[in-house]
C-alpha cells in the first residue's frame, strides 16, 4: 500500500516538474509554475523520506537527512533572497554545481557498495558499472566547471588558457572515455583504484573546460552544464529506479540542451564557436578597449528628448545589458507610466539575447513591474518599428546593431537583430560610444535619425523623467 502511494508521490512530482516548465515559458504563469514544480519536488523528497522501504526497512537517518535539509533549505532560500538580478547567472551556477556533485557522490557512494561486494566474491553487473561511471563523469565534470564559470562571474578567477588547451582537452577526455571503458571490460579488486582515477580527471576536464572561456560566454556554458546535470541526475534514477529523479533529469537535461541551442542561434554562432573561439576577438566579453568611434554622431538635450517622446504617438524602448546594470528597471518604468498618461503608447521590445542571461530583460522587467503584456517578441517588434516615432535604447547595443544584416564580415553577421532603425527617430541612451560585448562599432549611432544620449541608464532616466513632467 505505502509503495503504491510513494509511486503516486512520484508521479505527482513528474506531472507537476512538466506543468511547472510548461507554465515556465510565459511571464504570466511563470512564477505559479516555479511553485508547482517545488511543490512536487517536496511531496517526491517527503514521499522518499517517509515511505521508501527497501528490504522492509526504512531510510532511517533523520536527524542527518532533516539536518541537511534545514542547512541546505536555509542557504538556498537566503541567497536567492539577497542575490542581484546582475548576479543571477553565477547563482544559476553554484547551484547548478551542486546538483553535479550530488550526482557524483551518488556514484561514489554506490560504487563504493559495488566494490565491498566484488572483494567479498560477487560479481558486478556491467550496465549498473556503466550508469555509475557515466553519472560519475558527468556530474563531476558539471561540478567543477560549474564552479570556475562562478568563480570567473563573480570575478574570482580569471580567464586562463595555454597553447594547445583544446587538444589537451580532448586528449584528457579521450582518456577518461578509454579508462571507463577499461574499467566495465575489466573490473576487478585490483583495480578499482581507477574508479577514483576516473574521478579525479573528470574533475580536471571541467576546470580546464569552462577555464578559456569568455566570461560573457558564460551563460551559454552554464546552460549547457546545466543539461550536464540533468543528464547525471537521470543516470542516478537509472540506478535507483526512481520515476522522478529520472523524469526530473532528463528534463533538466533536455531544456538545457534547448536552451543553449537557443542562445547561440540567437546570436549566431555555433557551439563549438562559443567553446572554442571568441567573439569579435574579444574573448573577455567586455567592451574592445581603446577602440575608437568612426564618423559623426550628434548628441540630443534631455529637453529634447523629452519633447520628443512626450508628443509622440508610440514609443518603443530597448533595454540592454546597461540597463541592467545601472538598475533602472524601476526608472524606466516611471518614465512609462508618465509618458502613458500623457497619451503616448510605449511598449518595450526585447530580444532573446539581451543582457548577459536568457531571459535577463523579461525579469528585470518583470521586477519593476512592468506590464508583461507591453513586452514584445523580436519578430513581433520588428513589425511594429515602422509605425514607431521614438525608440529609446537604453544600454543595449549589439542586439541593434545593423551590421548584423548588412555587413558580411561581421562577427554578429546573421545574428537577428530589433531593426529599430525603421522608427522615425532613434534615441540611444549609454555611457560613451564604446562597443558592447561583441565589440564591434554600431553604425546604428552614426545614423542621420540616431541621437546619442549620454550618461548611466538610471541617471538618464531620471533627469529625462523629471524634463517630461515639465513638458
Ligand atoms: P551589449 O551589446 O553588451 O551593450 C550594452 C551597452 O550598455 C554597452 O555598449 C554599454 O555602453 C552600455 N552600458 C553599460 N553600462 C551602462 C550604464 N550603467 N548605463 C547606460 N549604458 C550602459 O548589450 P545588449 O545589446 O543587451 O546585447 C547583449 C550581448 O550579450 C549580445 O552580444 C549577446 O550575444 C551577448 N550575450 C547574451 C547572452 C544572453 S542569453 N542574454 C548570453 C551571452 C552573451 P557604454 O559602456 O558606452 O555605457
Amino acid at each position: 500500500m505505502e509503495l503504491n502511494i510513494l509511486t503516486l508521490c512520484y508521479l505527482i512530482g513528474s506531472i507537476t516538474f512538466i506543468l511547472g516548465l510548461k507554465m515556465l515559458s510565459n511571464p504570466a504563469t511563470a512564477r505559479k509554475g516555479n511553485l508547482v514544480a517545488a511543490g512536487g519536488m517536496t511531496i517526491a523528497i517527503f514521499g522518499t523520506i517517509f515511505l521508501y522501504e527497501e528490504n522492509g526497512a526504512k531510510l532511517g537517518n533523520y536527524p542527518w537527512i532533516f539536518a541537511a535539509l534545514a542547512i541546505g533549505g536555509i542557504i538556498g532560500t537566503m541567497a536567492a533572497k539577497k542575490v542581484k538580478m546582475t548576479a543571477m547567472p553565477e547563482m544559476v551556477s553554484l547551484f547548478n554545481g551542486m546538483g553535479g556533485a550530488c550526482a557524483a557522490l551518488i556514484g561514489f557512494i554506490e560504487f563504493g557498495h559495488l566494490a565491498k561486494g566484488l572483494s567479498n566474491g560477487g560479481v558486478i553487473h556491467t550496465g549498473m558499472l556503466s550508469i555509475i561511471l557515466v553519472g560519475l563523469v558527468i556530474g563531476s565534470v558539471s561540478f567543477a566547471g560549474s564552479m570556475v564559470a562562478w568563480g570567473k562571474l563573480n570575478g574570482k578567477l580569471k580567464d586562463f588558457s595555454f597553447p594547445g588547451q583544446h587538444i589537451f582537452n580532448l586528449l584528457l577526455l579521450a582518456i577518461i572515455v578509454s579508462l571507463s571503458v577499461y574499467l566495465v571490460v575489466n573490473i576487478s579488486p585490483e583495480n578499482v583504484y581507477l574508479f577514483y582515477v576516473i574521478a579525479g580527471l573528470s574533475l580536471t576536464y571541467g576546470v580546464f573546460f569552462v577555464f578559456p572561456i569568455g566570461g560573457a560566454d558564460m551563460p551559454v556554458v552554464i546552460s549547457l552544464l546545466n543539461s550536464f546535470t540533468g543528464v547525471a541526475a537521470a543516470c542516478g534514477g537509472f540506478l535507483y529506479d526512481n520515476k522522478v529523479m529520472l523524469t526530473g533529469g532528463i528534463l533538466v537535461g533536455a531544456a538545457g540542451t534547448l536552451l543553449t541551442m537557443l542562445m547561440c542561434k540567437a546570436m549566431n554562432r555555433s557551439l563549438s564557436n562559443v567553446l572554442i573561439g571568441s567573439f569579435g576577438g574579444n574573448k573577455s566579453g567586455g567592451a574592445a578597449a581603446g577602440s575608437t568611434p568612426q564618423g559623426n554622431y550628434k548628441e540630443i538635450s534631455l529637453n529634447d528628448a523629452a519633447t520628443v517622446m512626450a508628443y509622440a504617438n508610440k514609443v518603443i524602448i530597448v533595454p540592454g545589458y546597461g540597463l541592467a546594470v545601472a538598475q533602472a528597471q524601476h526608472t524606466c518604468h516611471e518614465l512609462e507610466k508618465y509618458l502613458e498618461e500623457k497619451g503616448v503608447e510605449v511598449k518595450y521590445a526585447i530580444h532573446p539575447v539581451a543582457g548577459r542571461m536568457p531571459g535577463h530583460m523579461n525579469v528585470l522587467l518583470a521586477e519593476a513591474d512592468v506590464n508583461y503584456e507591453k513586452l514584445m517578441e523580436m519578430e513581433q517588434a520588428n513589425d511594429e518599428f515602422k509605425s514607431t516615432d521614438v525608440v529609446l535604447i537604453l544600454g543595449a547595443n549589439d542586439v541593434v546593431n545593423p551590421a548584423a544584416k548588412n555587413d558580411p564580415s561581421s562577427p554578429i553577421y546573421g545574428m537577428p537583430i530589433l531593426e529599430v532603425e525603421q522608427a522615425k527617430t532613434v534615441i540611444v541612451n549609454k555611457r560613451s560610444m564604446k562597443p558592447g560585448y561583441a565589440g564591434i562599432e554600431n553604425d546604428l549611432f552614426f545614423q542621420p535619425k540616431t541621437s546619442m544620449l549620454f550618461g548611466d541608464a538610471k541617471k538618464a532616466l531620471q533627469d529625462l523623467l523629471a524634463e517630461v513632467k515639465n513638458v
